[in-house]
C-alpha cells in the first residue's frame, strides 16, 4: 500500500464511499478528481438508484456520460447522503471547498442533504483551516472591495483567473483565492463573511460540515466520524 499515488488513493476513498449510497435513494454529488473516481465507481451501482443531484456543470457531465440521471435540486426532497472531497479538513470536520469552483452549487447541495461524506487523501487533513487558498465566490462589481475586507483580516485576496481572464464560475460569477488566513473559528468567520454585500459563498464549510471523512492513506482507508 505504501506505494500508492495519490490518484490511487483517491480511487480507493471514491470506491469506499459507494457503501454510503442508500439503495433507492438520489445521491448527492460533488466536483473534483476526487469525486470523479467515485462517479465512475457510482456507474456499478446505477441500476440501484434512481440518479443524482450534482453540484456542477462537469459533474453532471460525467454522470450523464456514465448513464446516471441527474435530478434537478428543486424537483427532489432532501437527500440521504451527500459525497465529495475538500481541500482541508481539520480535526472536527470543518472543510475548506472550492478549488474546483463549485462551491456554491456544493454547499447547496449539502444542505439539502442529511449526511456529508467526504472523501480525501491525507493531504488534506490539517490542524486549521486557512493554508489552502481560501476561495470566495462573489458578485463581480463587489470584487475590490471584498478584497479589501479579507486584507483588514491580515488576507491576501487575488481574482481567480482562467486563459488570462476572471474565470467564471456555473452561475456566471467570479472567485477569490484568499490567502494568509488562519481561520481558527470556522462557524464564526463562515457567517461573518457570509454577511459581506456580494459574497455568493465562503469555501468555508462548518454550518455544513463532514458527518464522516474517508480518509485514503497508504494503510488503506481510515473513517473519521465527527
Ligand atoms: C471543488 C471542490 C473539491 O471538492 C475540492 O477542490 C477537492 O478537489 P480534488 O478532489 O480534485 O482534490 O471543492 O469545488
Amino acid at each position: 500500500m505504501s506505494q500508492m499515488t495519490q490518484d490511487e488513493l483517491k480511487a480507493l476513498v471514491g470506491q469506499a464511499a459507494l457503501a454510503y449510497v442508500v439503495p433507492g435513494e438520489i445521491v448527492g454529488v460533488g466536483t473534483g478528481s476526487t469525486v470523479n473516481k467515485f462517479i465512475d465507481a457510482l456507474a456499478a451501482l446505477k441500476d440501484h438508484i434512481p440518479g443524482a443531484v450534482s453540484s456542477s456543470e462537469a459533474s453532471t457531465a460525467r454522470l450523464q456520460a456514465l448513464g446516471i440521471p441527474v435530478f434537478e435540486a428543486n424537483t427532489v426532497g432532501e437527500l440521504a447522503v451527500y459525497i465529495d472531497g475538500a481541500d482541508e479538513i481539520d480535526p472536527a470536520g470543518h472543510m475548506v471547498k472550492g478549488g474546483g469552483a463549485a462551491l456554491t452549487r456544493e454547499k447547496i447541495v449539502a444542505a439539502q442533504s442529511r449526511r456529508f461524506v467526504c472523501i480525501a487523501d491525507e493531504s488534506k487533513v490539517v490542524r486549521t483551516l486557512g493554508a489552502f487558498p481560501l476561495p470566495v465566490e462573489v458578485i463581480p462589481m463587489a470584487a475590490a472591495r471584498i478584497a479589501r475586507q479579507f486584507a483588514a483580516l491580515g488576507g491576501d485576496a487575488r481574482v481567480r483567473l482562467k486563459d488570462g481572464v476572471p474565470l467564471v464560475t456555473d452561475n456566471g460569477q467570479h472567485i477569490l483565492d484568499v490567502t494568509g488566513l488562519q481561520i481558527s473559528d470556522p462557524l464564526a468567520f463562515e457567517s461573518q463573511v457570509n454577511q459581506w454585500p456580494g459574497v455568493v459563498t465562503v469555501g468555508v464549510f462548518a454550518h455544513q460540515k463532514a458527518d464522516v471523512c474517508l480518509l485514503g492513506t497508504p494503510g488503506g482507508v481510515k473513517t473519521l466520524t465527527f
